[in-house]
């Protein structure tokens, strides 16, 4: 399930004629719709839909590839540590939070929600970083969104760090998992929420509570799943 961008599109460059919002926050703008999510009505975000074209193979999505974008979609492990979060507010209150594979800045808009003191919302995708500052307005909090790597780097300035849904993949989930435990070593605080992916590293992991959330690709009528939320314990 890893995302694997041949290119990225630099702003009003074209990507074919029937493509006309290739800068991507006039495409979050235009073509996505602001919604509720689902088990976190807290929280509305713009999300993909079947006439977003963001969904589609071929040339024909914001990025001018074939993947659709992970900040557009709703993903369990960030929706159950939103709902978490937003259900134990002491968590992160007056807390610089760190939201870890931010994608739409989720968790992040939940721990600004929730009373976080301060919220930075990292992922390597610069669109996840524009699609947080416009998720961000939508919900009237204040979030820093920053494009970068920062799992080589010391850990960061947080009081604590959320990670939503980052172990699908193997090479990511080891190397995340180098760091976080480097984070708690350092004496910051790691939640992560996850519904069971492959790669979850459960025996360093403390449950501290379940959900049954709805996941991506589930379709209408699907029963939802029980993801879980945890703490990284190093
Ligand atoms: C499955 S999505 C989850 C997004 C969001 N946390 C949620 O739950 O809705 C995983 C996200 O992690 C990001 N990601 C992958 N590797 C990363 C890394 N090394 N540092 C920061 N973000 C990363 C991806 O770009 C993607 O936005």
């Amino acid at each position: 399930m890893r995302l694997v961008r041949k290119h990225k599109l630099r702003k009003s460059q074209s990507v074919d004629a029937a493509t006309q919002f290739v800068d991507p926050r006039d495409f979050i703008l235009e073509k996505l719709h602001i919604l509720p999510v689902e088990s976190v009505p807290e929280i509305s975000l713009y999300t993909a839909h079947p006439a977003s074209g963001l969904g589609k193979r071929g040339n024909q999505n914001i990025y001018g590839d074939e993947h659709p974008p992970y900040w557009a979609y709703r993903w369990a492990g960030g929706t159950v540590l939103a709902r978490y979060i937003l259900d134990h507010p002491a968590m992160v209150s007056g807390l610089r939070v760190l939201d870890l594979g931010a994608g739409s800045g989720i968790v992040g808009i939940a721990a600004a929600k929730a009373g976080a003191g301060a919220v930075q919302c990292v992922d390597i995708d610069p669109h996840a970083a524009i699609a947080g500052r416009l998720n961000a307005a939508v919900n009237s909090v204040s979030i820093v969104t920053i494009c970068k790597d920062i799992l080589d780097e010391g850990s960061p300035d947080a009081d604590i760090i959320a990670v939503g849904d980052l172990f699908y993949d193997s090479d990511i989930a080891e190397k995340v998992s180098a760091y976080l435990a480097q984070c708690v070593a350092d004496g910051i605080k790691v939640i992560v929420g996850d519904p069971g992916r492959e790669f979850l590293p459960h025996s360093r992991l403390r449950l501290l509570g379940e959900y049954s959330v709805p996941d991506f690709g589930n379709v209408p009528g699907d029963q939802n799943a029980v993801s879980a939320v945890y703490q990284f314990l190093g």
